[in-house]
């Protein structure tokens, strides 16, 4: 029997008695004097020696993040007699590092560009551990993932199967492979990060073209049980991110159970793996709630035996590929407050008040998602505690850019001032990895944290790295 009320309230993760609740990393706390301690130290300490803007990660929050998804997932498989495999997606952020504490967390990586390839290769991560995605790789891509020998490529188009059967035959290998699906459920935070809708680029429908017999998916499916250089090992399927509710991963985990059977009965093959991607939401507001790891465990085990007995198979063997729900929580952005400024605004209904622009040392070139989903961000002064009443803020950036706003509306006591430090929680995830360097400002370096020890473990960029791509004359 599956235990289903084993969800206590937050927190999941093992926290510092003093923690300052979701959606902080679980290691961060405040001193007596009101200063922010990451892990024991102090972010006024941080700042000073390593500058701001900085991402700061609690490595212990993602350790202990993957520990429990692995303990849940584990523990809702071998119930059905199924068992799970866990992939860190890489995307979410990247370097060798990261990488390493996904590999001490029983994590394969999850890569999607010769770029992420190699940092994965280059962390130890073993070739076999690596799953390779794209929608369009590129034939050299390909030629190094099967020379390095991923695990598996997930492959996502017809051509793209002819190309790979082509190029892991002249390599004389027999590379596994999972096919992209698109089951046509639409989940996740924001259009541009649902995946598995019919209206979008990755994947292959299972839902046949008008005319046709066959589904893209099946044509695919088939298409690589005939090339002898390719082995079908399963079905893949990443319906989105930010997902904050079970319904859409278990609709899309049943589509794929009944896809196994079909195809069972195509070609008498019964592949043996369903890949169910990432997209678990984590909490980027306090008053939000992470999607547990262990309900959603425990939904997809039962879907994926329910459905399954019912068909008259066994389960297949499931995989999981979360980035944000790891790497998001343990990540905070330390910024310096620069100027500030009144504008008097008029509401809708004729109100007239004033909104203070806070601005800070970074922007939208170290965290892009405010402007590009409209996501929502939480931030408190890192420096100092403070009891003067909230005062009306904007949180923005220092580009040249009326949108680049890191949080659109926040109240921040009333004598925040230059020089003080200001905290935004939960930027782990997607906001290192989609920096840019737009009015060529540097990106900023990555510290880890960690029983009193802060290390650099990317350091912040610098002019001559702007200047070292400049080889025009
Ligand atoms: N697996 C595949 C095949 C994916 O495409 C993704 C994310 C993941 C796993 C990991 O999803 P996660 O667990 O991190 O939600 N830039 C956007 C998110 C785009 C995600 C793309 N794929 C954001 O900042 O919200």
């Amino acid at each position: 029997m599956l235990d289903t009320d084993a969800a206590p309230a937050v927190p999941w993760v093992d926290v510092a008695p003093d923690w300052l609740g979701e959606p902080w990393p679980s290691n961060l706390t405040r001193s007596d004097q009101g200063v922010m301690e990451l892990a024991g130290v102090p972010l006024t300490e941080l700042a000073e020696r390593f500058g701001t803007p900085v991402y700061l990660l609690d490595s212990a929050d993602f350790l202990n993040r993957a520990a429990r998804f692995r303990e849940a997932f584990d523990a809702a498989f071998t119930a059905i007699g199924s068992k799970c495999h866990f992939f860190y997606a890489s995307k979410a952020n990247l370097n060798k590092t990261i990488a390493r504490w996904a590999l001490e967390s029983g994590f394969g990586v999850d890569t999607a560009s010769a770029g992420e390839l190699a940092i994965a290769l280059a962390a130890g991560v073993p070739a076999d551990k690596i799953g390779f995605h794209g929608n369009n790789k590129s034939r050299a891509e390909l030629e190094q993932a099967v020379a390095a020998g991923v695990g598996s490529v997930i492959v996502d188009s017809v051509a793209e199967i002819e190309l790979l059967g082509e190029i892991a035959a002249a390599q004389g290998r027999v590379q596994p492979v999972l096919v992209r699906i698109t089951t046509g459920i639409h989940a996740g935070g924001h259009e541009y990060i649902s995946t598995a809708h019919e209206d979008q680029k990755f994947g292959l429908s299972i839902r046949p073209a008008p005319g046709e017999f066959d589904s893209p998916a099946m044509v695919a499916l088939l298409k690589v049980l005939d090339q002898p250089s390719l082995r079908l090992r399963g079905f893949h399927s990443h319906i989105g991110s930010q997902i904050l509710e079970e319904q859409g991963f278990k609709a899309a985990a049943l589509a794929l159970v009944k896809l196994r059977v079909e195809l069972q009965r195509r070609r008498g093959f019964l592949v043996d793996e369903i890949n169910l991607g990432g997209g678990f939401g984590i909490a980027y507001l306090p008053d939000e709630a992470a999607m547990d790891p262990r309900q959603a465990a425990i939904a997809l085990a039962t879907t994926i035996a329910d459905g399954s007995r019912s068909l008259g198979v066994t389960p297949p063997e499931v995989a999981i590929e979360p980035g944000r729900s790891l790497i998001g929580p343990a990540g905070i952005t330390l910024y310096t407050v620069g100027t500030i400024k009144p504008v008097t605004v008029t509401a809708m209904d004729g109100k007239v008040s004033t909104r203070w622009y806070v601005a800070v040392d970074g922007g939208l070139s170290d965290n892009i998602r405010p402007v590009l989903y409209g996501a929502q961000y939480h931030g408190e002064l890192a420096n100092r505690v403070s009891d003067a009443a909230a005062k009306n803020c904007r949180i923005v950036g220092k580009h040249c850019e009326s949108g680049d706003i890191l949080i659109g509306k926040i109240g921040m006591p009333e004598d925040i001032a230059g020089g003080d430090l200001l905290a935004v929680a939960a930027t782990g995830a997607y906001g290192r990895s989609m920096a840019s360097n737009y009015n060529m400002l540097l990106r900023p370096p990555v510290v880890a944290v960690a029983a009193g020890q802060a290390t650099e473990i990317v350091r912040r960029e610098t002019i001559s790295d702007l200047l070292a791509l400049d080889v025009g004359d």
